[in-house]
């Protein structure tokens, strides 16, 4: 079940999304964010870090958990997903370090990690989930024949994946590591809510998979079509084949 918002722009898509986070911050005591890294939801982070400036907003009682992490990454590299929610969102607002979870990229034991991650999350239910797209339809770092039943798990990117994400590693896909630790379809689901966002033409095809294309593993995210409560939020050009 999609809602689906097409607004004008990507400044626009952002504006859509942080409505949907307020409402999620206002309503909860406790709020739960599942966040993504990506270039996608900066838009929306941005809107997020404004609106604590202005003190309309404290982050001190929400707990977010990111979706991914580069496997062989240590925590305090520039290249990490955290060295990127810590520069883009973080340490811009009033949120305690210790409440933000990221998969262990340096992890000595991935698998270990993976199982570690899972249990802690489950422990919890993310009220809103913010998610990105794939050019191929991956959510998170679940790449196109992930099982739909994968929980937190080691994956292996692909080289487009590599390619898409050099732009974090100085352009060099060869410097974007070959593996990443990343919450499966399974845990994605388990998110009270689900806004996904997608801007460009490069994201049509994957849009319209998701949404409208039939449902099965070679497109993750059309799992999205079995889940009660996702909202998608595109520009015109995202949205030019729904
Ligand atoms: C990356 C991330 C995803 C992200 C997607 C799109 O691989 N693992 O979480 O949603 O690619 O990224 P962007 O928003 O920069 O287009």
């Amino acid at each position: 079940m999609f809602t689906i918002i097409v607004a004008e722009n990507y400044e626009e898509v952002s504006h859509e999304a942080s409505k949907l986070m307020r409402e999620t911050l206002r309503s909860k005591e406790n709020p739960v964010l599942g966040l993504a890294a990506g270039s996608t939801p900066l838009g929306l982070y941005e809107e997020m870090i404004t609106d604590y400036i202005l003190g309309n907003t404290s982050y001190r009682k929400v707990r977010t958990w990111n979706l991914d992490e580069y496997l062989g990454v240590p925590e305090n590299d520039p290249h990490s997903r955290r060295s990127f929610m810590n520069e883009h969102l973080f340490e811009k607002i009033d949120i305690f370090r210790e409440n933000t979870h990221i998969p262990r990229g340096d992890a000595s034991d991935p698998e270990e990690e993976c199982r570690r991650y899972e249990e802690e999350l489950q422990k919890t239910v993310i009220d809103l989930q913010i998610l990105g797209i794939g050019r191929d339809g991956h959510i998170g770092f679940n790449e196109p024949g992930t099982p739909f039943d994968a929980l937190t798990h080691v994956t292996t990117l692909t080289e487009e994946t590599r390619n898409d994400n050099a732009r974090y590693f100085d352009g060099n896909p060869l410097l974007v590591p070959e593996k990443a630790i990343t919450m499966g379809p399974a845990s994605i689901m388990r998110a009270r809510n689900i806004v996904i966002i997608a801007t460009g033409e490069a994201k049509a095809d994957a849009v319209y998979k998701m949404i409208k294309g039939p449902q099965k593993e070679s497109c993750p995210a059309s799992i999205l079509q079995d889940h009660s409560h996702v909202t998608v939020i595109t520009d015109p050009a995202a949205a030019a084949r729904i």
